[in-house]
């Protein structure tokens, strides 16, 4: 990083950042202490977003309630003090909002009607339905007015290809392996879905900025399952191309972009999509990332969401091992995937303690 005369003209213009760690590394910057926040930190591992989910009714219904979605976001600002606070919503308002029907059946995760051709695909909107979102901008609006202000707004939204994956198979784990054979079989169809999708999602991330959000993170959570050939054309050029969108509506706007399981696809990242900073996952190893990503990009993760539930020596070794391993260059420490409903808050609250020095 270039260090800066104090009172350059440079410093002065960098001054709005100061006391935002999050914003202060997505500008390129060590922070004076590593900022944290966790992913799915609003969620059921908390009894106080089981309450609340329970009075909203359905899943969509809490992200579509501005009311109720602000509340659940700051639950975990208030326990535990976060860096960041996410926007509660989830990436499937996307199709959501393009006509596709999405539900959210109780313990069994989201479930779509599938689109498996380019007739299906014909039958949904050409442009997103922004107004069907706005219950999300409202609520950003109300985030920006309550948080503490040491505190980042994050919008976000899915990348392409991992929302196109729920949209061709209508849900995601191992079904997704039917994703892999249609993109073999019909790639014309897969870079429709994919189009349609990179532009909503540049209309959708400018209304969050619009709306409030300080920086943006694109989920790529299906990474894994892209076969190598299709890297480039399905997960890295449609994600540039939407960094590339907003940043010609809003220039400065700040993107993570987080590929889970792009192993060392980590590095094109970094270096073709235009990203701020790249997310890694749990399965890299912190040496490797701070020497072949952190050079070239900020870099936020990585701690096993598993390493939080077993706590003790895990946890304390593999978030020492973290800290230590990107400590000397921009780093937000995040866990390497979603947190899991069964982590015992005592352990987050401990993580939080080593990452802040104890
Ligand atoms: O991080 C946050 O706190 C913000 C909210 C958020 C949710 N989903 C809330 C949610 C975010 C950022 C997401 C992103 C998301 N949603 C992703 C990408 C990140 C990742 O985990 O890979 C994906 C793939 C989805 C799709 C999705 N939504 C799945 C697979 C599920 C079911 C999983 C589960 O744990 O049941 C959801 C539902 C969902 N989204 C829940 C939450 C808190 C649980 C729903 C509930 O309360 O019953």
């Amino acid at each position: 990083m270039i260090d800066r005369p104090p009172g350059s003209q440079a410093e002065r213009r960098e001054a709005p950042l100061a006391g935002k760690p999050i914003l202060e590394v997505l500008a390129g910057r060590k922070a004076a202490r590593t900022p944290v926040w966790m992913m799915r930190q609003a969620g059921r591992y908390l009894p106080e977003y089981r309450a609340t989910r329970t009075r909203a009714g359905g899943f969509l219904d809490l992200c579509y309630n501005p009311d109720l979605a602000a509340e659940v976001t700051l639950q975990p600002i208030r326990r535990f003090g976060f860096d960041a606070a996410i926007m509660f919503c989830d990436i499937l308002v996307v199709p959501d909002a393009l006509g596709q029907g999405v539900r959210f059946a109780e313990g069994e995760g989201p479930r779509l009607d599938a689109i498996s051709d380019e007739a299906a695909l014909a039958g949904l909107r050409t442009e997103i339905d922004l107004d069907h979102l706005r219950p999300v901008f409202e609520l950003l609006g109300t985030l920006r007015r309550e948080l503490p202000p040491a505190c980042t707004l994050l919008g976000f939204c899915g990348a392409p290809w991992t929302v196109a994956g729920y949209m061709i198979v209508g849900r995601g784990g191992e079904a997704l392996e039917a994703m892999r054979l249609i993109a073999y079989e019909n790639p014309a169809f897969v870079d429709a879905v994919i189009e349609r999708l990179t532009t909503a999602s540049i209309a959708y991330l400018s209304a969050q900025l619009d709306a409030g959000a300080e920086a943006v993170q694109i989920f790529e959570s299906f990474a894994g399952s892209l076969p190598p050939v299709f890297f480039e054309r399905w997960s890295l050029k449609p994600i540039a191309l939407i960094v590339e969108g907003v940043r010609a509506r809003h220039p400065e706007a700040k993107v993570i972009v987080f590929a889970r399981g792009a192993g060392p696809g980590h590095v094109r990242v970094a270096q073709e999509t235009g990203a701020d900073a790249v997310g890694l996952d749990w399965t890299v190893d912190p040496g490797w990332g701070a020497a072949t990503v952190q050079p070239m990009k900020p870099v936020q993760g990585n701690l096993d969401p598993l390493a939080l539930v077993a706590g003790g020596e895990a946890l304390e070794g593999a978030t020492r091992r973290i800290l230590a391993a990107f400590g000397d260059g921009p780093h937000i420490f995040n866990l390497g995937h979603g947190i899991v409903p069964q982590t015992p808050i005592a352990h987050v609250e401990r993580m939080v303690e080593i990452v802040r020095g104890g």
